[in-house]
């Protein structure tokens, strides 16, 4: 953190989630009617969750929604909907915020290209379509720059420092291959420079699930950044990190004061600079994280030596954070026989249906198997991992030749399929046998 900005006066009493045992509805939709007209595995998606997330950020000006935590496009819709904006960081995903009702271009950009390379269908696209692009390295500069020489760029820069819930997700420091490199930042303008390039506006994101200790540090090093940068800066981006308490005993961000942090520093800039500056934030995680649910069947429950399992019917080819990680879900039963109210807990490793000895939804990082207290369930059963909307479909696999979830949207009570479940022809329609002689 930088020495002139502190979060201790403004912090208030923190707020915690709670996480029950049982679920037996989700939004106002009985868990078990879900899993009957849907099938298992299913994400459902509480839409509301997602309206209130953006509405908690309102202050910034822009919330640039990043939708590589959920990209489906019903989700993108239901952003744009409510006035958020989105990030792409790729031609798949400029081609969702696109087919969501995205424009292509406008002032502030609907959609920004955000990235460290471009290969070749994303530049195409962005010229094409006229999408801002956010450029992570000098080679983009270049690539853009010879293409579209007079245009206008932002960059991503690395200000040395980074963190995250994990290493992996950490995107700040030498060790990180994000961004622009801080000490570089004179050479990447008069780079754009030969191209005629106006560099619009900062952007720095340090990590993914940081807390705001961490992220308030960001403030003073973009400070710096841009009075290096001069005058044509007219947008700074945040950049996204912000965490959601997967945890009871852990708090939820205070975003208002992390506000009045960002507000103070955009202040102080528009006075030196002597014009209005643009405030972005571009989460991920939390806008989606809280608002999913992946539903699953307990299709076997087992005993090894001292501890039980219960095996579904979802693995890591459907939620990935676990295994990559060793990230903590909550995770609940719906009961199929009673309301569950009788039911008592009991320690339980949560296992998958993949081949693989890593597929267990309860470990810790390095692959440590750990039990949870789950309440008592049997075959048949419903399991509901929580928390489960950012980093959770997107992140998803074919691996065993498992299809993708389904994904069920709910508004006011009412479930809508937003992705059918793949087919097993889906699975090989991309597939050829070759006509060997
Ligand atoms: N902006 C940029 C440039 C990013 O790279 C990311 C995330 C975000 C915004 C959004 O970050 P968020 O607000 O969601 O923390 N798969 C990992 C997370 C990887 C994040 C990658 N970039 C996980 O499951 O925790």
């Amino acid at each position: 953190m930088s020495e002139e900005q502190t979060i201790g006066p403004r912090s208030r009493v923190p707020r915690h989630p709670t996480y029950p045992k049982l679920r037996q509805e989700i939004a106002g939709v009985d868990v078990a009617s879900l899993a009957r007209e849907f099938g298992t595995p299913t994400f459902v998606y509480d839409g509301a969750r997602i309206v209130e997330r953006i509405e908690d950020l309102r202050a910034f000006d822009v919330v640039r929604y990043a939708q590589k935590a959920c990209s489906n496009i019903a989700i993108l819709d239901l952003c744009r909907r409510h006035g958020a904006l989105v990030d792409a960081t790729s031609a798949g995903e400029l081609h969702r915020a696109l087919a969501a009702g995205y424009e292509a271009a406008g002032h502030p950009p609907p959609i920004v290209y955000t990235a460290d390379v471009f290969d070749a269908e994303s530049l195409d696209m962005v010229i094409a379509n006229g999408v801002h692009v956010n450029c992570g390295s000098p080679d983009m500069i270049d690539q853009y720059g010879r293409r579209v020489p007079g245009g206008e760029i932002t960059l991503r820069l690395n200000p040395g420092f980074g963190h995250g819930h994990s290493r992996k997700t950490n995107t700040g420091g030498e060790q990180s291959k994000h961004g622009v490199w801080h000490e570089q930042l004179t050479e990447a303008v008069e780079r754009a420079r030969r191209y005629d390039l106006t560099v619009s506006g900062l952007h720095v994101h340090i990590g993914s699930g940081s807390d705001l200790e961490h992220l308030s540090g960001v403030c003073g090093a973009l400070e710096r950044l841009v009075h290096e940068a001069g005058e044509s800066i007219g947008t700074i981006s945040a950049g996204g990190g912000l965490p959601i308490p997967y945890r009871e005993d852990e708090a939820y961000m205070d975003v208002e004061a992390y506000y009045a942090l960002w507000d103070e520093t955009r202040k102080r800039l528009e006075r030196a600079l002597g014009h209005r500056l643009t405030l972005e934030i571009e989460p991920g995680r939390y806008l989606t994280a809280e608002s999913g649910y992946l539903v699953t069947e307990i299709r076997a429950v087992k005993t090894m030596g001292s501890n039980t399992f219960y095996l579904v019917d979802a693995g890591f080819n459907n939620l990935a954070r676990p295994v990559l990680y060793g990230a903590y879900h909550p995770i609940s039963i719906a009961s199929t026989s009673g309301d569950g109210s009788d039911r008592s807990t009991r320690e339980v490793i949560v296992g998958g249906a993949l081949c693989e000895s890593g597929d267990i939804f309860t470990q810790e990082e390095g692959g440590v198997v750990r039990a949870q207290t789950l309440l008592e369930a049997h075959v048949g059963d419903l399991l509901v991992i929580e928390c489960a909307g950012a980093y959770g479909s997107v992140m998803g696999s074919n691996y065993n030749s498992k299809p993708m979830a389904a994904e069920v949207l709910v508004r006011d009570r009412t479930p809508y399929l937003v992705r059918s479940r793949q087919t097993l022809d889906q699975l090989i329609s991309n597939e050829t046998i070759p006509e060997l002689g």
